[in-house]
């Protein structure tokens, strides 16, 4: 459901919820009506994340919500503050808070922050559930703000409505069941999304892809019933200050193929493989609504990956669309064969700069864990850019060195490469794979295997897929100039 969010210069009367941010040091606000040696003894210090519920016969129940160390306040110490408040408030409707109008933070990423931290700790997805009691029933977020911070965070209010839409539309995408997302019903959500934001869209069909030559789409797409998808979504302003690309990786579906997974838990979550496409698709769709002035291109590869008769073997051979071939050793490597692809499609319009997005490697996992994504590249200073649109939207990634002496790691006796590497260096081998599609056009590439999803509800992260990278690709293309 909606939320409505607003500004307001004073408390509301009739609200459920004030939330009031309390430092580890200074004065307790005299609104909760306790001293910092009370809210002590009930185990609340202010630190961050900490939150105390004070019960209240009549009236607005108050939320003391802690904030840390008042000096070293940050963006992101807010958003998690926010979140903290919202899981405190539970299934109250009507939240106000003050979070949005401590010093120390510029009003217009504060309101962007708490609106975002609020709003996505309130995702749940109920898509299947007959039983909707677990729905979020926050209906309304005031920001508490004085006069000399309401235009900025007026305009942070905005930013943050729609950065949270665009993160829960990927986090819906990535959820939903393989029967309700197939590469068809992927593509007509890209045109829906297309038209209700401002952009052009083309679809291109199996028969389209095949004269085009993307040998990758129709090579794992051989073994399925369902046809393979490729969106192209365009959004061009005016006086563009340079041309980025965006490649997300579709995998609806990810059975492995003929090199089938085993049937544990994470199978299952081989749903979620199109969370790369889906973060593209919702990063596309917030551009307009963000005054976006780099002119963005998102190509979404779509297909699931299937065993049959038909399906692609280990031995034969693919041509891409930029020529190069790869002899399968592993059908369960399929996602940088739609990639390259894809990458080869978007270099062609030589852009100022191009990003792929994908759940594409298990060592990638290993190797940084849940919650941090892998990001490698052939240019350090856009590379540097990824990292920085990172930290501001709160999703780590950490860098893995793109190292030459591995590429022959992947050297084929029949065909250019092959596609997969050897045990160890999983991550790197991937990308270096992706790396023979790119040209000399400055890359990054993002393996977000890891932090697709939680297994439990997390601060601003609700369980299930987080739609990781959306925030991300929304700074990057913000802030994005040649
Ligand atoms: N979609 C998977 C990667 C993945 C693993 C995503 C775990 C999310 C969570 C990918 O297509 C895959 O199967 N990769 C293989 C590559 C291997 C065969 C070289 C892997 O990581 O095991
Ligand atoms: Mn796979
Ligand atoms: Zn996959």
């Amino acid at each position: 459901m909606a939320v409505n969010v607003d500004l307001v210069k004073t408390t509301p009367k009739a609200v459920d919820v004030v939330g009031v941010p309390v430092a580890v040091t200074g004065a307790v606000s005299r609104a909760l009506g306790l001293t910092r040696a009370a809210l002590a003894a009930h185990g609340f210090e202010g630190k961050p994340g900490q939150t105390l519920v004070l019960p209240a016969a009549t009236g607005p129940t108050y939320v003391a919500v802690g904030i840390g160390d008042p000096a070293v306040l940050s963006v992101k110490g807010l958003r998690d503050a926010a979140a903290a408040l919202v899981r405190a408030a539970g299934r109250r409707s009507t939240i106000a808070t003050s979070l949005a109008d401590l010093e120390g933070v510029e009003a217009k990423s504060a309101a962007q922050a708490v609106v975002e931290g609020a709003l996505l700790a309130s995702y749940r997805y109920l898509g299947l559930k007959t039983d909707t009691s677990g729905a979020s029933t926050l209906t309304s977020l005031s920001l508490i703000v004085s006069d000399k911070r309401s235009a900025g965070a007026r305009l942070g209010i905005e930013r943050g409505t729609v950065t949270a839409a665009a993160a829960a539309l990927a986090r819906d995408l990535a959820n939903m069941p393989p029967a309700y997302l197939t590469a068809r019903m992927l593509a007509d959500k890209a045109v829906a999304v297309a038209n209700e934001s401002g952009l052009d869209v083309e679809v291109f069909n199996r028969d389209q892809l095949l004269a085009m030559g993307c040998g990758g789409m129709i090579g794992v797409n051989q073994g399925s019933i369902e046809p393979p998808r490729m969106v192209r979504l365009s959004y061009t302003p005016k006086n563009p200050t340079g041309h980025l690309v965006l490649v997300g990786k579709g995998v609806t579906y990810d059975s492995g193929g003929i090199s089938l997974k085993p049937s544990d838990a994470s199978h299952a979550k081989m749903k979620m493989d199109m969370s790369g496409a889906a973060a593209v698709l919702a990063t596309m769709g917030a551009l307009k609504a963000l005054k976006v002035k780099a002119t963005v291109t998102g190509y979404l590869m779509c297909t699931d990956n299937l065993p049959s008769g038909s399906a692609f073997k280990l031995g034969d051979v693919l041509t891409f669309r930029n020529g190069k071939t790869a002899e399968i050793h592993n059908t369960d490597a399929e996602g940088r064969l739609v990639l390259a692809d894809g990458l080869s499609l978007g270099v062609e319009s030589k852009p100022d700069a191009i990003i792929d997005i994908a759940t594409l490697t298990g060592a990638c996992v290993a190797a940084l864990g849940v919650k941090i994504a892998g990001v490698l590249g052939n240019d350090q200073p856009f590379v540097e850019q990824v990292k920085e649109a990172s930290q501001r939207a709160d999703e780590n990634v950490w860098q893995l060195p793109l190292a030459k002496e591995y590429r022959k790691l992947i050297d084929s006796n029949v065909a250019d490469m092959k596609n997969v590497g050897g045990p160890y260096g999983g991550a790197i081998t991937a990308a270096l794979f992706l790396s023979e599609f790119v040209g000399d056009t400055p890359w990054a590439h993002l393996d977000i295997a890891g932090p697709m999803d939680v297994d439990s509800d997390d601060g601003w992260l609700s369980k299930g897929a987080t739609g990781f990278g959306t925030r991300l690709l929304i700074e990057l293309a913000s802030n994005f100039s040649k």
